[in-house]
């Protein structure tokens, strides 16, 4: 049942229906030229979706899960190979390294950037078995860049240049030339996601082209023509009706972007009276606000964190979120006999709170009182700016 007061944590709806008429024509332009997969809108968006992103070859395929599987069988990995990533992340990433037959390695995060830490990445590199490392995948993770140039300077002074780098960008769509930052860089568009398909949707930008058209090929069952197949390949294929809606909100991204960094500003200047209960999530320009998550302080494991939780939910009707509150080396496939004290420490502590375009600033101070009256605290005695009403 949906309550008329509940603030979701997202509302599509809200970016959707501005634009409803435009995804309509696009929709309809598709039905009558009955191309369906892959056709001339998912080649225009190929482009167009790489161009944004900073440059490189676009491929489309079914799911940012697939795109990250397809990375990786691009680039050779496979049984005998491992693959490192950080676990407080979803299960898609090291699920994708384990369709390939490789072993996952974790990496902890840094509690900075919440992605993968280089100085933990320097331990792994002095482990046994760290000769069979063949790819590090970086989470761009909630939209705030992970530290690439310094995985890179770690591969390194390690001199393990052999290294590849797979950029996981699901949550940072438009953050500025992210696909420079990697080899190879993987998006999801779920309906939730800042460019997010009217379905499933994946899709992964290389800098060589000859990755980009194994990647065309795997994707495709292998095909090295039309009665030709050169590998075990999988059928992800993409729709163009898919394509031809995202075409449209790609129009949209850059402003919805920034009105998501005006939701942050926000929350940053309303929440930072209240530093001794929690962290704020660190800016960087490039963030693309996928979510802001801050990091409620108390208590050593989950308990404050589940109670303000279930209370902003079920007292404030406000849609807060956990990501993700089980790291994914507690999760039965995927465990792992390294320490990983900062991913542990995030599940128990991060809570999501609602940011998307189209929200208002009266909904950022509607979820802040929320949450300063979860914690009881009392709401700081400064006057907090005057903007109110839609944010733009
Ligand atoms: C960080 C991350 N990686 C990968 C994925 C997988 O994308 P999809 O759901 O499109 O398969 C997601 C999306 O949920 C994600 O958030």
């Amino acid at each position: 049942m949906t309550r008329p007061d509940f603030l979701p944590l997202v509302d599509l709806r809200r970016m959707h229906d501005p634009i409803a008429k435009d995804l309509g024509e696009a929709f309809a332009r598709v039905v009558a030229s009955s191309r369906y997969l892959l056709g001339p809108e998912t080649e225009a968006f190929e482009a167009e979706f790489a161009r944004h992103e900073g440059g490189g070859t676009g491929v489309c395929c079914g799911s940012g899960s697939d795109a990250l599987y397809l990375a990786l069988r691009a680039l050779d990995v496979g049984p005998g190979d491992a693959v490192v990533t950080v676990s407080n992340s979803f299960v898609a990433t090291p699920e994708s390294i384990a369709r390939t037959g490789a072993r996952v390695v974790f990496c902890d995060a840094h509690p900075a950037t919440r992605s993968l830490d280089p100085a933990d990445l320097a331990r792994i590199l002095d482990e046994p078995g760290a000769d069979a490392i063949k790819a590090v995948i970086p989470i761009h993770l909630y939209g705030r860049r992970a530290d690439c140039a310094g995985i890179r300077e770690v591969l390194e002074s390690a001199e393990r240049n052999d290294i590849w780098l797979i950029g996981d960008a699901a949550q940072s769509h438009a953050s500025p030339d992210v696909s420079q930052d990697t080899d190879l860089t993987c998006y999801s568009f779920y309906p939730g996601k800042n460019l997010g398909a009217l379905g499933d949707g994946g899709f992964v930008i290389s800098k060589t082209k000859r990755h980009a058209n194994r990647i065309r090929s795997l994707r495709n069952h292998g095909r090295a023509g039309k009665h030709r197949v050169s590998e075990v390949g999988v059928n992800s294929r993409f729709d163009d009706i898919q394509a031809a809606c995202l075409r449209v909100k790609l129009k949209h991204l850059r402003q919805w972007t920034q009105q998501r960094r005006a939701i942050a500003d926000a929350y940053r200047e309303r929440l930072s009276a209240h530093s001794h209960v929690m962290k704020l999530p660190a800016d960087d320009p490039r963030h693309v606000y996928h979510l802001f998550v801050v990091e409620l302080t108390l208590g050593t494991d989950a308990s404050v964190r589940d109670r303000v939780f279930n209370q902003m939910i079920d007292e404030h009707q406000v849609g807060v979120g956990l990501h993700y509150p089980v790291p994914c080396h507690q999760m039965a496939p995927y465990p792992t006999e390294r320490a990983l004290p900062v991913a542990e420490h995030l599940s128990n502590h991060v809570l999501s709170l609602p940011c998307f375009p189209g929200m208002t600033y009266d909904e950022v101070d509607r979820t802040v009182s929320a949450l300063e009256r979860s914690l009881s605290l009392r709401p700081p005695g400064i006057t907090r700016s005057t903007s109110t009403g839609a944010v733009t």
